[in-house]
């Protein structure tokens, strides 16, 4: 079978694990429903936003103003009358709220029982370091990052793991399945791009900052079962359920650390290898330098520095493309989303202690196809700006062209 719309595989690929709640029949129907929803809302109904653009607002706009829009505010700002933004963008919300919605459903149903085998599998491990005294920084508090309530640090009964049951049910669904059934695509995509661009590299510790259940932790614990994997994270609940996932999967060489990535007391000068998954868009720009620093720090002389982020936007990126690229700030309760793609990385990186000729922009290719997924599931994009990114297509910069965006540097030997 075959189709010019991606089908997203079916919610009963998401591979199962004792702390992952089960969904009723009536659950999973939603989470599918929820799914094809959100690839209809990127691949069919998006389509109409850049046409009703380019058709209506954007001429109304230079008739008013005798030029273009220039910026995404301004193109926002024209856009939010529009009729056809107005509906895309509602349902665009309204998937997100009814998957956080579906999913927390299912988890508290089912939650005492979630707890108890967490508590069973952690429980005598040195590898879970939980510490009641860090504080959650305001920029995770302030906001309930992608609509889901609570945040990830939120406890709403002892020794809770909610949030990271929720986060990894619903998660399949955001992405239509495009993680994988681990939700470990980047994790499995750093670890292939090392490999390749290092292949005698042989990290004895790596530090994960923002590690979160660890998703994207293992593939990394799996390339380089020698090294000691320090995942750090601020949410106990995270931790939790990531350790105890960890070890059902047979991951030994994980320490889940309970730490703020700004200030972590790891040794100094102590890691060969630090790195993150899609972290930076959830902090700050102060918080941004400062756990920058903390990767110089940490990182021994030659060590490698490696993060998996939303692209920042290239001279060629238009208004509406940066507009669209920007809608998560704005209506996904993502606020650094948009300031993170006009700040340049290697500025950043060059402000932290790396040296400039050490800094790089990198992309790797994204394996999609899972051979557990039937054969007619398709690769989903939100929005053609974000297959144009991924695809790299007319992408003047060929270091973000083609795959998965990230960045780094090496600490001066
Ligand atoms: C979008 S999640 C990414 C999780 C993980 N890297 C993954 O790929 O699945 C961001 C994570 O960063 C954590 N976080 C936010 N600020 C932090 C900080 N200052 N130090 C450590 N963790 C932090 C949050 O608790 C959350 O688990």
């Amino acid at each position: 079978m075959s189709s010019s719309v991606p089908l997203p595989p079916p919610y009963d690929r998401l591979k199962r694990h004792s702390l992952l709640p089960v969904p009723s029949h009536d659950d999973a129907a939603r989470m599918n429903f929820l799914a094809n929803m959100n690839v209809h809302v990127g691949a069919v109904l998006f389509p109409g936003v850049s046409a009703s653009f380019e058709a209506k607002v954007k001429p109304a706009f230079e008739k008013e103003h005798g030029r273009a829009p220039e910026s995404s505010v301004e193109v926002r700002d024209a856009m939010k009358p529009d009729p056809v933004f107005q509906a895309w963008s509602a349902l665009r919300r309204h998937t997100q709220e009814a998957r956080q919605q579906v999913g927390r459903a299912f988890v508290y149903r089912q939650i005492d029982g979630l707890v108890e085998r967490s508590k069973a599998m952690n429980a005598g491990s040195n590898r879970l370091r939980l510490d009641s005294s860090v504080e959650v920084p305001r920029y995770v508090s302030a906001a309930d990052n992608h609509v889901m309530p609570g945040s990830y640090y939120t406890e709403v009964v002892p020794d809770d793991i909610s949030a990271p049951a929720n986060y990894e049910s619903g998660h399949f669904v955001t992405v239509a399945g495009g993680t994988g059934p681990k939700s470990d695509l980047v994790g499995r995509t750093m670890a292939a791009w090392l490999k390749e661009t290092h292949p005698d590299f042989a990290p004895k510790r790596i530090v994960d900052f923002g590690a979160g259940g660890g998703f994207n932790t293992i593939p990394l614990a799996q390339a380089y079962p020698d090294a000691e994997v320090w995942a750090v994270d601020i949410a106990a609940p995270m931790l939790r359920y990531g350790h105890a996932r960890a070890k059902e999967m047979g991951i030994e060489n994980i320490i889940f650390q309970q730490a703020d990535a700004e200030s972590v007391e790891i040794e100094p000068g102590s890691a060969d290898l630090v790195l993150s998954a899609m972290f930076f868009h959830e902090t700050s720009t102060k918080a941004m330098n400062a756990i920058l620093k903390q990767a110089h720090a940490l990182l021994k002389p030659g060590g490698l520095m490696l993060h998996m982020e939303q692209p920042n936007f290239d001279p060629d990126t238009t208004p509406f493309e940066k507009f669209v690229r920007d809608w998560d700030c704005w209506y996904n309760a993502e606020p650094f989303w948009a300031k993170l793609h006009t700040m340049d990385v290697i500025e950043e990186m060059v402000s932290a202690g790396f040296d400039q000729a050490d800094t790089f922009e990198t992309s790797q290719p994204v394996d999609r196809h899972d051979p557990t997924y039937p054969e007619w599931c398709g690769s989903f994009s939100r929005h053609a700006h974000e297959a144009k990114m991924r695809e790299g297509a007319e992408k003047p910069n060929p270091k973000k062209a083609g795959g998965m965006y990230m960045f780094g540097a090496t600490k001066q030997a």
